[in-house]
């Protein structure tokens, strides 16, 4: 399937937020969105939408978090949340919005991605369970879902700590 993906831009913002209702079956990650924008940290670059011609059918977004550790804090990026439409899932879509925003993220030279997601389908782009890393959740979830990325080979080795999300994640 022929999909070009590039970053957001404020006209793609309703769009982007519907495209998560839709995917999700609810509002919260549509507006987690708009609320992550509003923070500092937001990259407008790692908010990627796949689009079928002009139309936006897909949507990822690389969002910094920190992973606190005792006496240090570590710099990670948030693989969360990522939607395709559901008339479109399963097509490889959302592999390739995965593959372009860990090539993105690298680029841009950050060193690792955290994600909490389907234990089936992240481990095909090289992630692992954090906690093979020493890296643990800040809530209760099995471990395998839990899973981190070196895009950069040994980039977690010496880190350990619970990751922090930012309060708007809170909400969802
Ligand atoms: C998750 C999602 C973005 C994947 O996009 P996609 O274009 O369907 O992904 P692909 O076609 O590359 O891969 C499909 C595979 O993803 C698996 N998958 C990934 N995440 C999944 C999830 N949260 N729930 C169920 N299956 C999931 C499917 O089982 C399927 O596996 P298969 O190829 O072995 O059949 C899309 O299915 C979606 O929008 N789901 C609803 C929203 C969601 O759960 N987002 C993820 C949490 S942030």
């Amino acid at each position: 399937m022929k999909i070009s993906i590039r970053p957001e831009n404020k006209n793609d913002y309703s769009t982007i937020s519907m495209i998560n209702d839709m995917a999700f079956g609810q509002e919260a990650e549509g507006k987690l969105i708009e609320k992550l924008r509003k923070n500092k940290k937001f990259i407008k670059d790692l908010s990627l939408v796949a689009c079928m011609g002009n139309e936006i059918i897909g949507h990822i977004l690389l969002f910094p978090i920190t992973i606190k550790g005792n006496e240090q804090e570590f710099n990670t990026l948030a693989l969360a949340p990522m939607s395709v439409i559901p008339e479109l899932q399963g097509l490889g879509i959302g592999s390739q919005l995965v593959e372009k925003g860990i090539a993105k993220a690298k680029k841009l030279g950050h060193e690792s991605i955290i994600v909490l997601g389907h234990e089936n389908y992240y481990p095909k782009f090289g992630f692992k369970p954090a906690n093979k890393f020493n890296i643990s959740a800040p809530f209760d979830v099995p471990e395998n879902v839990f899973m981190a990325l070196e895009m950069v080979k040994g980039a977690l080795s010496t880190v350990e700590g619970t990751v922090e999300y930012p309060k708007e994640f809170d909400e969802v």
